[in-house]
C-alpha cells in the first residue's frame, strides 16, 4: 500500500474524535486534507451536525468550502476554545514533539493549535522519529525585510539554511506574505533551547517546532492504524 493510503486512513481515523456541535481546527497538508474531506462527507450523510471549521491555510479553507464545511475565521471565535484540531506533521517523536510546516502553514497552524483543547496529529508512520531533525529541516518563517541577514544567525546556531523557493524559482511566500528558511540541524538533543533561540530573533515570525502541543497521535503504516501514547520526557 502506498503512503497516500496510509495518510488517508490516519486522517479519516482522526475524524472519529469529532462530535456534533464541535468547533474544529482544520489542518493543512496531504494528510489533514483527508480529515477535511471526511468531515464534509459526514456532514452530508448527517452523522455529524453543526460542526464549524477553523481553517489553518487558504488552501484548506478552499477545500473545506468545496466539501461544504461551515467556517469561521479565527478572529471571530471570540473566547471560545477550539474543541479539536486535526493536523499533520513532518516529524513526530515518542514524546509527541513535532516538526511542522512542510506545507508552509506553520504560523496559522501554531496559532490554531494554541487555541485548541485537543490537537490530534495524523500521519503515515514514516513520520515517527526518535529525535526531531532526524531527517527533516525546521521551517522558519521570517518577514521579507532583511531576510538575508538571518542566514549567518542560523549558521551560528549550527544549522544549514535554505531559502524555500516556489515553482517559478522565486522566494516562496506564506499566506502572510512571509518567507521560509528550511534550516537543517543534526538530530536535536534539546529542542526547547533551540526553539527559544529562534523565537528571540527579531525578524523570525515563527518556527516549525511544536513542542508539548499535540495531545494525540494517530499513524498508519503497513501494519495498520496505531493510536500512540506519549512517552514521558
Ligand atoms: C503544513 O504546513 C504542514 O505542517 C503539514 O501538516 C505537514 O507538513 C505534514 O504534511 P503532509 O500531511 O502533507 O505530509
Amino acid at each position: 500500500m502506498s503512503t497516500d493510503i496510509f495518510k488517508r486512513q490516519a486522517g479519516e481515523a482522526a475524524v472519529e474524535y469529532i462530535q456534533s456541535g464541535m468547533l474544529v481546527g482544520l489542518g493543512t497538508g496531504t494528510t489533514a486534507i483527508w480529515a477535511v474531506r471526511r468531515i464534509g462527507e459526514r456532514l452530508k450523510e448527517g452523522t455529524l451536525k453543526d460542526v464549524v471549521g477553523v481553517p489553518t491555510s487558504l488552501q484548506t479553507e478552499a477545500e473545506a468550502r468545496r466539501v461544504g464545511i461551515p467556517l469561521v475565521p479565527t478572529n471571530n471565535i471570540g473566547s471560545r476554545e477550539i474543541d479539536v484540531t486535526i493536523d499533520g506533521a513532518d516529524e513526530i517523536t515518542p514524546q509527541f514533539d513535532l516538526i511542522k510546516g512542510g506545507g508552509g502553514a506553520l504560523l496559522r497552524e501554531k496559532i490554531t493549535a494554541q487555541l485548541s483543547r485537543i490537537l490530534i496529529i495524523a500521519a503515515d508512520d514514516s513520520k515517527l522519529v526518535p529525535r526531531l531533525c532526524t531527517g527533516w529541516a525546521i521551517p522558519v518563517e521570517v518577514v521579507p525585510f532583511g531576510y538575508r541577514s538571518h542566514k549567518d544567525f542560523f549558521l551560528k546556531l549550527g544549522g544549514i539554511p535554505t531559502l524555500r523557493l516556489d515553482q517559478a524559482g522565486d522566494a516562496y511566500q506564506t499566506d502572510q506574505g512571509n518567507y521560509i528558511y528550511d534550516v537543517r540541524f543534526p538530530p536535536l538533543e534539546d529542542p526547547a533551547a533551540l526553539a527559544d533561540q529562534l523565537k528571540r530573533r527579531t525578524g523570525v515570525v515563527e518556527h516549525g517546532l511544536f513542542l508539548g502541543m499535540a495531545t494525540q497521535v494517530i499513524t498508519c503504516g503497513p501494519t495498520g492504524l496505531r493510536h500512540h501514547s506519549p512517552q514521558s520526557r
